[in-house]
């Protein structure tokens, strides 16, 4: 198990498009996700994408399987490996085939000590792959929803600063919400 360095925002390999995953239950990909998983808990975050360690592949992990500090009364978002996601936003209900957006508080584990107020899709179907070529098909919504398209964005070298829309929203954790202990995506 390794603990491995998290870039920072300014980093050039941030911004990448990652590559897909092409092979799957190989060694090489296990021990890739052993590391990030170490890497996410030792850092205390809720999700970590493959390019924050400076690996050019298309592969998150999120979800602690337990309570989130920030949404206690969210259900868990379950511990996911997800390889060459790709998202469809999904309208609340059958009935309103309205796309709804909310906006909530991010921080990353890229651009530590911040936090800002970022628009996301409120309901969300993701598609990929598990660490064995398996398929993954879920629906989401809310925090769950958030963490999935945070952690995407880094395949796209997409920070969540970049997907805000008001610049006043955006300061240092503490400053924000003193007292408070948050998580970071
Ligand atoms: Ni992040």
């Amino acid at each position: 198990m390794t603990v491995r360095a998290i870039l920072k925002m300014g980093d050039p390999r941030l911004l990448r498009i990652a590559k897909i995953v092409t092979e799957f239950d190989t060694d090489e990909l296990h021990l890739l996700l052993s590391d990030m998983l170490d890497t996410m808990v030792a850092a205390g975050g809720v999700g970590l994408a493959a390019p924050q360690i400076g690996v050019d592949l298309q592969l998150v992990i999120f979800g602690t399987g337990e309570p989130s500090a920030r949404y206690p009364d969210a259900p868990p978002v379950p511990r996911t490996v997800l390889i060459n996601p790709h998202i469809t936003p999904l309208p609340r209900s059958a009935a309103d085939a309205t796309l709804v957006e909310e906006d909530d508080w991010e921080g990353c584990l890229s651009v530590p000590g911040l936090r800002g107020l970022v628009p996301r899709h409120a309901r969300i179907r993701y598609t990929g792959q598990d660490q064995f070529g398996d398929a993954i098909d879920r629906i989401a919504e809310g925090f769950h929803a958030r963490v999935v398209q945070h952690e995407c964005d880094h395949l796209i070298g997409r920070l969540y600063p970049t997907r805000m829309r008001d610049l006043t929203r955006f300061g240092f954790t503490d400053v924000l919400f003193p007292g408070v202990e948050v998580d970071d995506e």
